[in-house]
């Protein structure tokens, strides 16, 4: 069981996404438990203002520092400390998690990490216009991004972060569904998947498919993937364990290689 507490502007935005499919699902057999915090809750005032305008001017709304303390304080029943979160955090708190395009950029092996080390995750959703900096000095334990690009708020990327580590909990997914062929759990992109019919508007599939002889398919799937990272992703393969035979089949491919190309069949 791993808790996600999910601090927001916007709670709404996640109902789909988390009543559904593969999340709703390990929600419901306990797996993982789901909790929305609506930042305005905790705004102090009438009003419950939670950005104001930067100082310094320079535009766009800011993120107030009060009511994301607050609501840290209220879930977690504790005081936050002068000198910040993390005295807490390493006394066996949970870590706190800010979502902003300026954080770590998630990877599989970084998702995993996470869901080994921790059974409470914090989540707290930045607006891209920005977040008090005290935010991220006093109360985040971690910064973490989903990618190169700007979203508008941390809320899509909180749904990324909570299906890449719901997936990976032991019993969530069936046997049928295992994570360790994933693309990137080794390193490496998958192979290409087919199912019936064996021929679609002219269109067959590799006969290794239907021979029935599994050495042999392992080999072709392995080659598959190999052939398919070095020709979209040859990144990967600089971190990758190469066993030697992987090694002379990629030595194998032409220069400019036409393999993982979807055409062509
Ligand atoms: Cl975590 N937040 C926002 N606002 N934009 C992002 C992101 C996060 N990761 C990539 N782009």
């Amino acid at each position: 069981m791993i808790q996600f507490d999910i601090l927001t502007l916007f709670p709404e935005m996640f109902a789909g996404v988390f009543d559904t499919s593969i999340i709703g699902r390990a929600r419901e057999r306990g797996f993982v438990e789901i909790t929305l915090h609506n930042i305005r809750d905790y705004a102090p005032g009438k009003h419950r203002v939670t950005d104001d305008t930067p100082y310094g001017g320079g535009g766009g709304m800011i993120m107030k520092p009060e009511p994301i303390f607050y609501a840290v304080e209220a879930i977690l029943n504790v005081e936050i400390p002068k000198e910040g979160y993390n005295k807490l955090h390493r006394q066996g708190y949970p870590p706190i998690v800010l979502l902003t395009p300026q954080g770590q950029p998630l990877g599989q092996p970084l998702v995993q990490k996470w869901v080994t080390d921790y059974e409470r995750i914090l989540f707290i959703c930045g607006r891209y216009e920005g977040v008090d900096e005290r935010v991220r000095q006093y109360l985040a334990t971690d910064e973490l991004s989903i990618g190169d690009y700007v979203l508008s708020g941390g809320e899509i990327a909180a749904m990324v972060m909570v299906d890449a580590m719901t997936r990976l909990i032991p019993g969530v997914l069936g046997d049928t569904e295992a994570t360790t062929k994933d693309s990137h759990s080794d390193g490496l992109l998958e192979y290409p998947h087919y199912t019936r019919p064996a021929e679609f508007r002219g269109h067959g599939i590799p006969e290794i498919l239907l021979s029935g002889h599994h050495a042999n398919l392992e080999v072709w799937r392995r080659q598959q993937s190999l052939a398919r990272t070095l020709a979209r992703r040859p990144d990967l393969l600089t971190a990758t364990d190469l066993s030697e035979a992987d090694q002379s089949f990629l030595d194998s491919l032409p220069q400019n290689p036409a393999a993982g190309e979807d055409e062509g069949d």
